[in-house]
């Protein structure tokens, strides 16, 4: 048993790398707001007062800092609304649009990208009173409010035998994943969390509500379905489909650095497997993460295959090269209650590019990555992982064949993300890391644009803040978005006000 749980133990040790640090206080000296921001914060305050949460308070702690995975992410705004209905969603966008007021809305506080979800100066709307959930079994869906995690989600589901298509670890946010896509162990079944939302229920930006489903309003619910949050409307509630899936074969394996191309190549046979209707839904964590004190690199999977065979099938080649693997027989809720990543954790930047499925171009990517780490081992707190994701044919299918499609419009090819997440300490090493990733990122992207196997699709969750993920989705999805946009918020509320994170310029 010691055995199991040290083996799990550096697992998630490996995910989630060192212990949080302790909590920072926000750099950025609270100021007067600028009259527009004062404007808003007063007329919430009359409108909602005890909704609203000052500098000062232990309550503004929580909301301005300990909401955040990434400390960089944790910033001062002038005040921060928790609305408690889309009613007082309707009115706050009604105040924050007369009075011009600059906003940001969090969620889950899980992306790290400084200003998606936090604002310096401006109002915050806390998501997260939005705690409903009600799962009805008669029609095979959950309805979620946007302040839950999906580990809330796969709780309410394990009563009934039943998933939902959403994150992988435990503490992710539900509405900034679903609105940006959504990678999950089943995408090579069910497609991503997006092709799986049935209804959105949004407030506007003049503060009108709307729901969007397949016939009514069906381009907001096409624009949803992957272009992101904060452009189109705030999400109150999503209805999403759910999967029958009683038990699940988990698997945890580590394998060491002679093994990890091996490691890489049985996740590019992953990526390329294809069973058409015969689709056993499985998928994993794969990670390969450099040890600053060894200086010697280790990889490690976590891999869920729906059923109860043992050991997993679909895991085998990675089976047969692992140092220790451990499989069980549980449920998705209590896989997940396992894999927490705790807020405020550290520094840290994520950057990505995509290419075909081919083991030879990522491991060379992967051996790049391997050397260059040493050019940065002096930075003090770091934690270097090298993350291949994989997209496979049939995760496009869905979208492709479902009459509704997604903004990504992906054909149904291989392709494996392999993203750089780094992590460090100090405010000091910020500029150095960014750069880092940044550069050499795109050195090994023109790489592979040369040999012809890059793809330039950029996935939201996966990218650093300075990425374009609009300029790698087809240009008519892009144009058919900013269509989207011009009707449903043609005063420009979201454009020009909530500009934090991933916007859709105008
Ligand atoms: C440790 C870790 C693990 C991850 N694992 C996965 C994974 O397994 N699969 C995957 O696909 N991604 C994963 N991600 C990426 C993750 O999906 C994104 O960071 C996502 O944005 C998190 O959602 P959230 O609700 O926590 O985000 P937030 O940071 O709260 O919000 C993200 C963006 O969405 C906007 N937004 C939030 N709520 C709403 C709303 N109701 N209406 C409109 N806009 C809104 C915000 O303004 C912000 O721009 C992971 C990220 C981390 C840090
Ligand atoms: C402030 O924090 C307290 C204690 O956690 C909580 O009960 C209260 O609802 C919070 N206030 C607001 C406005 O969220
Ligand atoms: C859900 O519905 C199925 C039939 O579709 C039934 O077998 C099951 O018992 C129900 N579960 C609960 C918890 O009500
Ligand atoms: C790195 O290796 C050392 C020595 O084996 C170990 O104590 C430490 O936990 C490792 N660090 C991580 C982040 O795994
Ligand atoms: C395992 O790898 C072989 C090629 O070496 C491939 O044909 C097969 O599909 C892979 N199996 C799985 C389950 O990934
Ligand atoms: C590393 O793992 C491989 C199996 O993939 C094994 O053959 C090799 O002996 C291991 N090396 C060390 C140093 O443990
Ligand atoms: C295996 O699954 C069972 C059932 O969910 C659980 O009680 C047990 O803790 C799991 N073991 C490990 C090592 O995760
Ligand atoms: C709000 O905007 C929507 C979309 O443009 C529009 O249909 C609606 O009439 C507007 N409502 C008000 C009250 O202006």
């Amino acid at each position: 048993m010691k055995y199991l749980a040290q083996l799990v133990g550096t697992a998630i040790a490996i995910l989630t790398y060192a212990t949080p640090s302790t909590a920072v206080t926000s750099q950025v000296e609270y100021v007067t707001p600028p009259k527009e921001v004062s404007c808003a914060c007063r007329k919430l305050a009359l409108a909602s007062p005890r909704r609203i949460v000052l500098p000062g308070s232990n309550n503004y702690t929580t909301q301005a800092t300990d909401s955040y995975w990434d400390i960089r992410a944790a910033l001062s705004p002038a005040c921060v609304f928790l609305p408690n209905s889309a009613d007082e969603i309707s009115t706050a966008m009604r105040i924050i649009g007369s009075c011009d007021a600059p906003f940001a809305v969090r969620g889950g506080g899980h992306m790290n990208i400084p200003g998606s979800n936090n604002i310096d100066g401006g109002v915050l709307l806390a998501l997260d009173n939005f705690n409903q959930i009600t799962v009805t079994n008669s029609s095979n869906t959950v309805a979620v409010g946007p302040g839950q995690t999906w580990y809330d989600v796969y709780s309410a589901l394990d009563p009934y035998g039943r998933v939902a298509v959403g994150g992988r670890l435990k503490t992710i946010g539900v509405p900034g994943l679903t609105l940006i896509g959504g990678f999950h162990y089943f995408n090579n079944k069910y497609g991503f969390a997006m092709d799986n939302v049935i209804s959105y229920d949004v407030v506007l930006g003049n503060g009108t509500q709307v729901t969007a489903t397949r016939s009514s309003h069906g381009e907001l619910f096409w624009a949803l379905k992957g272009g992101g949050g904060n452009n189109f409307g705030i999400v109150t509630r999503f209805v999403l489909r759910t999967f029958e899936a009683p038990r699940v074969t988990t698997t945890i394996q580590v394998f060491n650095e002679s093994a990890v191309p091996g490691f890489l190549s049985a996740v590019v046979e992953a990526a390329k497997l294809d069973d058409g209707e015969d689709t056993i839904a499985a998928g994993m964590v794969a990670t390969v993460t450099y040890n600053t004190t060894t200086k010697s690199v280790s990889a490690s999977l976590l891999g869920v295959q729906e059923g109860a065979s043992m050991p997993p099938s679909q895991f085998a080649n990675f089976s047969s090269i692992s140092t220790v693997a451990r499989n069980n027989v549980t449920t998705l809720k209590e896989f997940a209650a396992t894999l927490d990543t705790p807020m405020q954790m550290f520094r840290i930047v994520f950057v990505h590019k995509t290419i075909k499925a081919d083991a030879e171009a990522l491991i060379s990517i992967y051996e790049a990555w391997r050397e260059a780490v040493e050019q940065i081992s002096d930075v003090e707190g770091l934690s270097p992982t090298f993350v291949p994701n994989v997209i496979s044919p049939a995760a496009a299918r869905v979208a492709k064949s479902n009459g509704i499609g997604n903004v990504w419009g992906l054909e149904e090819e291989p392709l494996i993300i392999w993203q750089f997440s780094t992590g460090w300490a100090h405010a000091r090493d910020d500029l150095r890391v960014e750069s880092w990733s940044r550069l050499l990122s795109e050195r090994l992207h023109a790489i592979n644009q040369e040999k012809g196997i890059a793809s330039e699709f950029i996935y939201m969750g996966d990218a650093g803040e300075w990425q374009d993920p609009f300029a790698g989705f087809p240009e008519e999805n892009v144009a058919r978005l900013k269509t989207v946009q011009r009707s449903y918020d043609p005063s420009g509320v979201f454009t020009r006000l909530n500009w934090g994170g991933f916007t859709l310029s105008v």
